[in-house]
């Protein structure tokens, strides 16, 4: 492949096809969509609490209705066929399943998603099942969270007790979805559930969510799991003057702490030894014990990778470390000139080619899936339309720096848009929307956005035009 083909694929005038049996999909999250908080026998998560404490989330947003998917799904599931999708990525909601968090299952919550298995085979989408979308249960962040140790296990006892239901149908497994944003967002920044701003805390988190990844992909495995996979929000981090050592520096220490500190101890066995100098620094060094790093080594058959934008970093003497970057002192994030999303994210694809490149340089050997990509922007519905172009544009650069990063040697085997519905974006409340579907949260209309009818067309060709 010529750099000249990349050029003309990201620019987008190249009709590109992707490989024979590439999966198609989109994900959703339980939290996000489903609604009944308080039905058959579902207890409050931590972003139940979240979101009803004062000044967390905007305007006070809550869960509580959401897309109404746990009523609909029938409709949804009809939707999704309608699409062409192929694969269906969503959560399981934990304080459903297990109501105390640990103990017995609860067999009308399991039920949902039973039903929901059924109705996705029925329609022929392979369905693809995460364990932990950031929904915890109450009763266990009462317990200290992810802080304490014994959340690991319980999140393994969640994987077996799914399973056991679900696997004689469901093929592929996720452990976590984006355990840095549960542990530096929820427990360093605090802007996500539970809230907590605490650098030790935080580094807790991240390795006991790591170890109840490795429990799990066991656990799943034991119960026959045929594809295990871990979902990694993964950043390019660029330096803004590449030459300069020190601009490479800070670049180095963001890459380890939203790319490395997960991607070292589930593929390579160790956590880096820069990522464990934090460990110390925080206090937090004690809960890596002899062995665990073993555990969370476990096998998995798929990487999942979500990708929304790049990270661009320089040195600067005296910048402070953001709370979300624990250690990161000297390091100042530069506003990138691209255009923006809805969300004030750049827009810049090449940061997907350059990630999933450099995962298959560095980490080889573990097939990659785009698990989540996509963008919110300001929709207008007009009569039966909304005419999304930029997210049109935004889906097209992707999938095009996707592809071009399959023509350089990237086993890269499905892509999932984030995200079917719109829905409840977590301390954006319904103020932002992602979704190739536009929700009318008054009368739950679901009306598909120009983006859904352009995305039926790239699965049917298996490309683009
Ligand atoms: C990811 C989350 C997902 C959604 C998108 C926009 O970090 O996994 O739930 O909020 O961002």
């Amino acid at each position: 492949m010529t750099l000249a083909t990349t050029e003309e694929q990201l620019t987008g005038t190249a009709a590109v096809r992707f490989p024979a049996g590439f999966r198609w999909g989109a994900a959703t999250a339980s939290y996000q969509i489903e609604g009944a908080a308080a039905d058959d026998g579902r207890t409050p998560s931590i972003w139940d609490t979240f979101a009803r404490t004062p000044g967390k989330v905007f305007e006070g947003h809550s869960g509580d209705v959401a897309c109404e998917h746990y009523f609909r799904y029938r409709d949804d599931v009809a939707l999704m066929k309608r699409l062409g999708l192929g694969t269906y990525r969503f959560s399981v909601a934990w304080p459903r399943i297990k109501p105390d968090g640990s103990g017995p299952v609860n067999s009308r919550g399991l039920d949902f998603y039973d039903r929901l298995v059924d109705e996705l085979l029925d329609k022929g989408i392979d369905p693809m099942v995460t364990l932990y979308h950031w929904d915890l249960p109450q009763v266990l962040e009462d317990r200290g969270g992810w802080t304490n140790r014994d959340t690991a296990y319980y999140l393994a006892d969640l994987a077996t007790a799914t399973i056991a239901r679900l696997g004689d149908r469901v093929r592929t497994w996720t452990t976590l979805n984006e355990p840095w944003c549960s542990a530096f967002l929820g427990y360093g920044s605090g802007v996500h559930a539970p809230g907590r701003q605490d650098p030790r805390a935080t580094f807790e988190a991240v390795h006991h969510l790591m170890l109840g990844h490795g429990l799990a992909a066991r656990a799943l495995r034991a119960g026959g799991a045929r594809e295990v996979s871990l979902t990694l929000n993964l950043t390019d981090v660029r330096p803004l003057t590449p030459a300069d050592p020190h601009d490479q520096a800070a670049a180095r220490l963001i890459d380890g702490l939203q790319n490395r500190l997960f991607l070292d101890p589930a593929l390579r066995g160790r956590y880096p030894q820069d990522m464990l100098a934090l460990f110390e620094r925080f206090g937090a060094a004690g809960v890596i014990r002899s062995g665990d790093e073993a555990l969370i080594a476990a096998p998995i058959d798929l990487l999942g990778v979500n990708y929304y934008q790049p990270a661009l970093v320089r040195a600067q003497v005296g910048a402070h470390s953001g709370e979300a970057h624990p250690g990161s002192e000297g390091v100042e994030f530069v506003t990138q000139s691209a255009p923006v999303t809805a969300m004030d994210w750049p827009v810049d694809p090449t940061g997907l080619s350059d990630l999933l490149l450099r995962l298959a340089a560095d980490y080889p050997g573990v097939p990659l899936m785009v698990t989540e990509n996509g963008a919110a922007y300001t929709d207008v519905v007009e009569g039966d339309r909304v005419a999304d172009d930029e997210r049109i544009a935004y889906l097209d650069g992707h999938l095009r720096a996707a592809h071009a990063a399959i023509e350089g040697g990237a086993d890269l085997r499905g892509y999932l848009a984030w995200s079917l519905l719109d829905n409840y974006e977590w301390g954006y409340g319904y103020g932002k929307r992602f979704g190739l579907v536009h929700v009318d949260y008054a009368t739950q209309r679901r009306l598909p956005k120009d983006s859904a009818h352009w995305y039926a067309e790239v699965i049917g060709r298996n490309g683009l035009a």
